[in-house]
């Protein structure tokens, strides 16, 4: 099926009368179209030079690399004296009893109260903090205010454990921690502060706890180390300006082995790069009111909660809650209250939400919305047919977006007005975006209709520069497999017209609800108790979630547990060394694991069963133990 664009074209932003002369002028002169693109933020020294990169080792990637700025005058300041009234958040709480409607120069006035803050806590430029908070508007404040005194930030998501916010507290080297008291979601409280204790414990880098009291719950503190956060409005804190390559945050993500790399994003390019596209893809214009749902833990939260809108002078929801709570009517209501004209969340939402059932749509009229996104991992045709018909009622394109957190912000995507929407095709790549598909050799596959390895052979501004303090494992990581492109770690197909259809992950990364966890991160958490000897993880088709996490563990010989509690003890593991995020959906108890005889784990047959495609499992004479392949199928059948 295919949805033919709209008539009206006309009044989008990017329409049919723009659309190829921006294409070719992008394609024609890369440099010259994105230094045109950057005239959109305010620089205070404006670049001379565009893209200087190479794909070939050693990697190195800069943009507009003579351009002085500061992400936050770009945000706030240039907003606050523009349109001071607008709104430029627009926060609803988890409870649905309260909203708040900030405009740009209380943003400003808070966003400078807190960096003033920061600097009275020492913090400076270049300085790393940690930023753990639920979604809440100081959340916004501390990214905002770390850019304008040119801290580096690193957002951890509040469902990551104490050791994993420990993990990125000594990989980042940060000095200081903001967190809030507590964090309610969906009706639970999350011990935001006492999880940050706890990691302490672990790690004598962090000097000081900054701690925002969200709710009236009180926490202990530690003395000389906490301070409760009470804003000063009494001083001004200049903006630094920033060189353009000066980084502006770090996002921790999963790779297939080892832990979580710190993805680093710099300062000119990211904005550029966010700002455009969440104008342009979302057609986000003066009187629009934009919700992205994501969470800022993770990058959507970044470019299109905080960043992308609020450089564009946009007004952006931040929502505390989930979309369940306290019915599966939640956001239809907000949008139906706020009146929100773009809308933009996960498949796993919009699953949960259509199996919840359209009775929950009945209550809601959602006239208001104009364009519908999804984002995080690929939309099965049945919820991109809800979305469009009941949901948007037929009337709102959906923007299926492709993209990663090293990209930081949407690569590949329908424009509205411009391109016919298929239904589980994320289709055409942005502006400047040039990718590939490539075969198992590393060689472009040419012919339009093809399958292959989704790489890109050009950079632009938004690309991450660098593992925060392992350039090595950037290289390695994203461009050894295939010299000279970078590789997205996903499968794609391209159909007769050119358009793209994202297949997954060809690592070992899970996509579950939209986050990435890699196997081989779970498989060291779940074998953290002595109880268990080794496990080997994999993804499976999950209705809700989209891939649900089976563990297979072998439990030591001596083991004097029962198999409930082995699943209990590798449950308490994983939720300890990772968070409630990486929660297994099946855990199977199992006398050893197919591997070779060089004594590598083969995952593809492990996947085969987790799918029940035993057909597919092919030939395992050449195992270390063919019989245990029996084995495991009996345990898992015995179980379904
Ligand atoms: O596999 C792709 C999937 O999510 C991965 C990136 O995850 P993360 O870095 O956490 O960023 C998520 C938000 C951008 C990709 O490698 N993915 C993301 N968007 C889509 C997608 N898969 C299919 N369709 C999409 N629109």
């Amino acid at each position: 099926m295919i949805y033919s664009k709209p008539e009206q074209d006309k009044n989008f932003l990017v329409n049919s009368t723009n659309y190829q002369q921006l294409h070719q002028q992008a394609f024609a002169d890369p440099n010259a179209f994105w230094l045109e693109m950057a005239k959109r933020l305010e620089w205070i020294k404006f670049p001379t030079t565009s893209g200087n990169w190479q794909f070939q080792k050693p990697i190195s990637i800069k943009w507009f690399e003579d351009g002085l700025l500061n992400v936050a005058t770009n945000c706030v300041d240039r907003h606050a004296k523009a349109t001071p009234e607008k709104t430029a958040i627009l926060w609803v709480n988890d409870q649905g009893a309260k909203t708040v409607a900030l405009s740009y120069s209380e943003l400003l006035k808070e966003v400078n109260a807190m960096a003033h803050v920061l600097q009275c806590l020492g913090v400076q430029k270049g300085d790393r903090v940690i930023i753990y908070m639920p979604m809440i508007l100081e959340t916004a404040y501390a990214m905002l205010a770390c850019a304008r005194i040119g801290a580096i930030h690193s957002v951890v998501f509040g469902g990551f454990s104490p050791e994993s916010l420990a993990g990125r507290i000594e990989d980042c080297g940060a000095k200081i921690v903001i967190t809030a008291n507590e964090g309610v979601r969906g009706g639970k409280t999350i011990p935001l502060k006492a999880n940050v204790d706890t990691a302490l414990l672990q790690t004598l880098q962090v000097k000081k706890v900054l701690v925002i009291n969200g709710t009236t719950t009180s926490v202990p503190m530690v003395v000389d180390r906490d301070v409760v956060y009470e804003p000063d409005y009494s001083k001004t804190v200049d903006p630094v300006a920033m060189n353009a390559e000066d980084p502006l945050f770090i996002l921790y993500t999963s790779g297939s082995t080892g832990k979580p790399k710190g993805v680093l994003h710099t300062s000119g390019g990211y904005l550029t790069y966010a700002s455009l596209t969440q104008q342009w893809i979302f057609d986000c214009k003066e009187d629009d009111v934009y919700w992205c749902t994501a969470d800022v833990g993770w990058i959507t939260g970044h470019s299109y909660v905080i960043y992308g809108p609020l450089a564009n002078g946009a007004t952006t929801v931040m929502f505390e809650g989930v979309p369940n709570y306290p019915k599966p009517d939640r956001l239809w209501k907000i949008i139906d209250d706020l009146k929100v004209s773009i809308f933009y969340t996960a498949p796993t939402a919009i699953r949960s939400l259509m199996q919840a059932g359209d009775e929950w749509l009945q209550t809601t009229t959602r006239d208001s919305l104009r364009i519908l996104g999804s984002v995080g991992e690929p939309i099965n045709q049945e919820a991109w047919e809800w979305y469009y018909q009941k949901v948007g009622k037929t009337r709102c394109p959906i923007v299926d977006t492709w993209w990663q957190t090293e990209t930081g912000g949407i690569l590949i995507t329908p424009l509205p007005g411009i391109n016919n929407l298929k239904p589980s095709s994320a289709t055409t790549p942005f502006f400047g975006i040039q990718p590939v598909l490539l075969n198992e050799q590393g060689q472009e596959v040419h012919e339009k209709a093809a399958e292959g390895r989704l790489a890109l052979k050009a950079s632009w501004p938004g690309q991450m520069r660098t593992v925060y303090g392992d350039h090595a494992r950037f290289e390695e990581t994203y461009f050894s497999q295939f010299p000279g492109y970078y590789f997205s770690g996903d499968g794609a197909k391209r159909d007769e017209d050119g358009d793209y259809w994202i297949t997954g992950r060809v690592d070992d990364v899970l996509n579950v609800s939209g986050h990435r966890l890699g196997t081989a991160e779970i498989e060291t958490a779940a074998t953290h108790d002595h109880s268990i000897i080794e496990t080997a993880v994999v993804g499976f088709p999950h209705a809700i979630k989209g891939e649900g996490i089976m563990v297979f563990a072998i439990p030591a010989g001596n083991t004097v547990h029962k198999e409930e509690e082995l699943r209990s003890i590798i449950r308490g593991s994983i939720r300890s060394q990772i968070g409630p995020i990486a929660n297994p959906d099946e855990i199977h108890i199992v006398k050893g694991l197919p591997k070779t005889r060089s004594g590598k784990i083969m995952r593809r047959i492990l996947r085969c069963i987790a799918r029940s495609e035993f057909e597919k499992i092919g030939d395992v004479s050449t195992l270390a133990d063919p019989l245990i392949v029996e084995h495991i199928i009996e345990v898992v059948c015995a179980k379904a």
